[in-house]
């Protein structure tokens, strides 16, 4: 890695959004969601009336894995006690975890990304509540999908807004 890619946004943001590690131009930069997957991000951000500023964004990892490798259970246990301390201190209304790596992390859980999705979790010990949804790297090669992750948006909306499930 080149350095740390800890987080950026709002810290007192009511939406926390949870990836799963920085890729190569986020290590060059220092920030998160900055290369293609990034914008996508931000494009699905801005159609929920939302940006970069307004929202918290962070990744289960703080350091880009060798040639964008799935991150190491050890890697994990290393950088998750950062990410529910970012957690702790945001306080969001609600955590949106993009992608299977993240979710499964975050929630402790090795269900697969289509029965984590549809649902509305519950993070412990913060009783705040967690949508699913695609990672946007799966969503530029899979663009058919993003309908079902416009409804997972719009579901978390809801959910911020206490009319949700
Ligand atoms: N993918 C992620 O999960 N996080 C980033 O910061 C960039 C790409």
């Amino acid at each position: 890695r080149t350095q740390t890619v800890f987080g950026v946004g709002d810290r007192q943001a009511e939406w926390f959004v949870v990836g799963e590690a920085p890729g190569e131009q986020e290590d060059k930069r220092g920030e998160p969601f900055v290369g293609r997957a990034g914008q996508l991000l931000d494009s699905m951000l801005r159609a929920l009336g939302l940006s970069r500023e307004t929202v918290y964004i962070a990744n289960v990892l703080k350091s880009r894995p060798p040639g964008n490798r799935d991150p190491k259970p050890h890697e994990v246990e290393a950088c998750l006690p950062y990410l529910q301390r970012q957690i702790a201190l945001v306080r969001p209304k609600l955590i949106l975890c993009v992608g299977r790596i993240a979710a499964q992390n975050l929630l402790g859980t090795e269900a697969a990304l289509a029965k984590l999705r549809g649902q509305v979790h519950v993070l412990p010990p913060f009783g705040i509540p967690v949508i699913v949804t695609y990672h946007p790297a799966y969503l530029l090669r899979s663009p058919g999908e993003k309908r079902k992750a416009w409804a997972d948006l719009l579901r978390a909306r809801e959910v911020l807004r206490g009319h949700g499930a």
